[in-house]
């Protein structure tokens, strides 16, 4: 397909998942453009500043802006106009006060977008909904747009992780394209040809298996790290090595050793919110007895937050009440700024809420967490944060933290005592360099 026959395409939300499709894709030789309801990150998108941590992602912003191919609008009527296939992806997070998954900027954007499509084209949602969204949306886009049964919608879910992002769009382990339409399933092979000439598996299926895929990946991620989690638990009871059990474990290849890491558990703006919205969906249609498992999976993850607490009460003697307690790692994960349900900061707060004296610091989150919790201290580095420190916890496994030289952190803080969130730390070396070490589900 020649550059010319390529189809052009608009990316509806530009954070994390839109911003990435989009320059991805213009990188990869398409004419594309993003579009936000947020003039402030449209602007710093247009400027050539990615609104988030993603590394690589900026040096691909610049090139793809240079290029001529990638442009940034705040106007449905303009995204209309140019797209012949148009991707939505907005967020999807969970209503407050409830699990079920708020769609009001997916219906927003269809609303937005609908009005101005006067031309056959596709539209492709990639953010995670609950199934039978697509239908409804495909529905309502039929009768709220002027070229009404021309416009058709396919759903086409997004498995990029932060911190990869980039690699994930470029090269993903696979495609799935839920379609009603040969149409639709061409415009989608259209729509993503360099990749799929790379031999990226496809499954080509309907809108509801579609939707489907997306949730049941995450909740099969979670309940494999909370399986872990839960031998954590039992190990602490019995005062065996979860380490040790997950290793043997990892051997095994029908199991594997991937998401089989025990520690603080999940987090993030997707694993958290999609299983408690695939449950709470699962309950709707009648079907929760099925995955009822899921609310267990989210137990055990949030155990891990107060256990984690429980080992630093006990190292500082039964109580937090007044004691200086450094927090390494405010972001979900390592090599990201993302703090939306970061365990880290729960940690931290709960902590502070105790009456301890807490000091965060992060290499990449610090602006994020200091803007949501102000009430919170924070450190310009992680000796700054360890000065005087009662006790240090390891709450994000970034480099930075594991490279940490125990004899140099022994300088600064008051007590050498460390409890380490995430198994990042060679527990032998800070014992021999004087450390009391503590890990969740080890002796
Ligand atoms: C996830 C999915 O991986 C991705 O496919 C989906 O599209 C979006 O959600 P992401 O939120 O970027 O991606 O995070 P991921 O790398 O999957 O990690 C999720 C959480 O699990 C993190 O908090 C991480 O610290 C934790 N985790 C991961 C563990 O606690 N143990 C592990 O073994 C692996």
């Amino acid at each position: 397909m020649s550059q010319a026959e390529l189809p052009r395409l608009t990316v509806i939300g530009t954070g994390y998942l839109g911003a990435t499709h989009a320059i991805c894709m213009a990188s990869l030789g398409y004419d594309v453009v993003g579009l936000d309801v947020d003039p402030g990150k449209i602007e710093k998108l247009r400027s050539g500043q990615v609104p988030f941590f993603e590394p690589g992602l900026p040096e691909l912003l610049t090139k793809t802006l240079e290029s001529g191919r990638l442009r940034f609008t705040t106007s449905y009527e303009e995204a209309a106009d140019h797209g012949d296939v148009h991707f939505l992806c907005v967020g999807t997070p969970q209503q407050p006060g409830s699990d079920a998954c708020d769609l009001t900027y997916v219906d927003a954007a269809v609303r937005g977008l609908a009005p101005h499509l006067t031309r056959r084209c596709l539209v492709a949602g990639k953010s995670t909904v609950p199934v039978g969204t697509a239908a409804r949306l495909g529905a309502l886009l039929r009768e709220l747009a002027p070229a009404g049964d021309d416009v058709e919608l396919a759903w086409n879910p997004e498995f990029l992780r932060e911190g990869f992002a980039v690699d994930d769009t470029l090269a993903p382990d696979r495609l799935v394209f839920g379609v009603s339409s040969e149409w639709a399933r061409e415009r989608l092979i259209a729509a993503f040809q360099p990749i799929l000439e790379r031999g990226t598996p496809t499954v080509v299926t309907d809108l509801a298996t579609a939707e489907l895929v997306k949730v049941a990946a995450n909740s099969f991620l979670a309940t494999k790290i909370s399986y872990i989690n839960a031998m954590a638990e039992v190990c602490e009871a019995t005062g065996a090595d979860v380490r040790d059990l997950a290793q043997a474990l990892a051997y095994d290849d029908r199991i594997g050793g991937r998401f089989l890491q025990p520690g603080l558990g999940f987090g993030g703006g997707c694993l958290p919110k999609d299983i408690r919205a695939f449950a709470h969906r699962a309950e709707e249609i009648g079907v929760g007895q099925a995955v009822s498992f899921l609310r267990e999976v989210d137990a055990i993850n949030r155990r891990r937050r107060s256990r984690t607490i429980d080992l630093v009460r006990e190292l500082l003697g039964g109580h937090l009440n007044g004691k200086r307690i450094a927090c390494l790692g405010a972001a979900f994960k390592p090599n990201s700024d993302d703090i939306r349900d970061a365990p880290a900061l729960d940690v931290a707060r709960t902590m502070h809420g105790l009456g301890a004296n807490v000091r965060v610091y992060d290499p990449a989150a610090l602006d994020n967490a200091r803007r949501t919790y102000p009430e919170l201290r924070y450190g310009t580095s992680t000796l700054d944060a360890a000065r005087d420190a009662d006790v240090v916890v390891l709450l994000t496994e970034w480099t930075e933290f594991r490279e940490i030289q125990p004899s140099a952190l022994a300088q600064v803080v008051r007590h050498p005592r460390i409890v380490d969130g995430r198994h990042a730390l060679d527990a032998d070396a800070w014992r021999a360099a004087g450390w009391e070490y503590r890990a969740l589900g080890r002796p």
